[in-house]
């Protein structure tokens, strides 16, 4: 199959280069000149692991190429993928179509082929009649069909995610467009059993925004039950795999926390809240969701100051972990940027490690320290903070910790240490969700 992917974003890129993994002929392109000469050079755009190699290895291939010039990606392409942005439109949290219509309209325009266009990147439901709409407008005679092909990756495991998914799910009603789409799903089909779930467009377009709802919910819904753990003395990891056991609930993302943040949740739900409330179809449970969520983060800086004893005026927090998650350079709605405002606010130094993220967490913060390594974060500091758990953050030396800090105090905001292993380094511990220890 001859596949053209506009928009080279996490979504594009990492799809592009697992379809070329595939065996299929890919182009990606973007309008980014930089990106794609970089691309070029085997430079990513974004931190992925094992996407330098993937991209490199189905290049040198032949299967896998970029360019800026759409018409070239599109000709002859059987089917023709938009990964572009979704942006939360300013002011009204509606997602903005601008680029999704812009693609649409290019692809049609350079179509040489009854081709398939695939709208993979998020968007809301009727999005692809409208796409629709466009071709037939510019391109009345191409016999192209639209196509939903929502995509579930998460950062950090994005390739992994994309070659071993639960399901795929396509929608459209036509059957030459389910022949295409089968056909470059093949490969899934051929050593495990991934089922392609076919469903109508718009209910396709549906269980994009539902399934990361759900998600959210069930991490806000863990969290707030973390916060009831630290009343009644329980402990929130054990309530977890208490309730996860069952199958009906299930194990996955009942990990409490900071609060969710990244390039999806904040604002899918929000882009789910407009198309809900447009639609007279309030969903109460989202809507708490979000307003949870986002309180929590701020809460958070709360509980820091609190675990400091109440005053953080002339403090040192050291902070180990910046991205919204470990494994990505992603900054987007991350917790640490409320909870280090929240720090400064109350008239903290901060200072800072993060594996990735500094490139970007430097354009977004301000008067923020950043270290060479987590030692560095903790030396002279009034407390250290846990707020991403990266995997060179859970076995640090933690009585060389406990000698670099001025004061003893250890906020985990992930759980990734057991109490007692804390204190036994002599670390006075926070944790969340976890009985008092006093
Ligand atoms: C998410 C969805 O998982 C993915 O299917 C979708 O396509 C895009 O959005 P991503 O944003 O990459 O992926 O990250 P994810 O691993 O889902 O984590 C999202 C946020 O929830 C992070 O801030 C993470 O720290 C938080 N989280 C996740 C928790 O606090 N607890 C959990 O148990 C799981």
């Amino acid at each position: 199959m001859r596949i053209a992917m506009i928009g080279t974003g996490y979504v594009g890129l990492v799809s592009g280069a697992c379809f070329s993994d595939f065996g299929h002929e890919v182009v990606c392109v973007d309008k980014d000149a930089r990106k794609i000469e970089l691309l070029h050079q085997n430079v990513m755009p974004i931190y992925e692991p094992g996407l330098d190699a993937l991209v490199a290895s189905n290049v040198k291939a032949g299967r896998l190429s970029f360019t800026t010039d759409l018409a070239e990606g599109v000709k002859d392409a059987d089917a023709v993928f938009i990964a572009v942005g979704t942006p939360s439109r300013r002011g009204d949290g509606h997602a903005d179509l601008s680029y999704v219509f812009a693609a649409a309209r290019e692809i049609a325009e350079n179509l040489t082929k009854p081709s398939v266009i695939v709208t993979k990147s998020t968007v809301p439901v009727g999005t692809g009649d409208e796409v629709e709409r466009i071709i037939a407008e510019v391109a009345p005679e191409s016999g192209a069909k639209v196509v939903s092909n929502p995509e579930f990756l998460r950062e950090g495991a994005a390739i992994e995610d994309f070659k071993r998914p639960d399901r795929v799910v396509v929608g459209t009603e036509d059957e030459f467009a389910r022949q295409v789409m089968r056909e470059i799903y093949r490969p899934l089909s051929l050593n495990q059993s991934a089922p392609i779930l076919f469903t109508g467009r718009r209910t396709s377009e549906l269980i994009k925004y539902a399934a990361n709802a759900f998600l959210a919910v069930k991490i806000t819904f863990i969290n707030e039950i973390a916060d009831l753990c630290e009343q009644v003395g329980a402990d929130v990891q054990e309530v977890s795999r208490g309730i996860g056991m069952d199958n009906r609930i299930g194990g996955k993302f009942l990990h409490a926390g900071p609060g969710y943040g990244g390039s999806c949740f904040p604002k899918d739900t929000l882009a789910l809240m407009k198309t809900a409330a447009d639609n007279d179809t309030p969903l109460r449970i989202v809507e708490a969701t979000v307003q949870v969520n986002d309180a929590r983060k701020r809460a958070m800086g709360r509980k820091v100051i609190k675990a400091m004893g109440g005053d953080v005026r002339g403090k040192t927090v050291g902070i180990l972990g910046l991205t919204f998650k470990p494994n990505t350079d992603d900054m987007r709605d991350a917790p640490s940027l409320s909870i280090i405002a929240a720090l400064q606010d109350a008239g903290a130094t901060v200072k800072a490690y993060d594996p990735e993220g500094v490139e970007q967490a430097s354009k977004m913060l301000t008067d923020v320290e950043f270290v060479a390594n987590p030692y560095a974060a903790a030396d002279g500091a009034d407390a250290l903070v846990i707020v991403t758990e990266w995997d060179a953050f859970r076995a640090l030396d933690l009585t060389r910790i406990k000698n670099s800090l001025k004061s003893p105090i250890l906020v985990d905001l992930r759980n990734i240490y057991p109490p007692a292993e804390l204190e036994r380094a002599g670390l006075q511990y926070t944790g969340v969700g976890k009985p008092s220890r006093d």
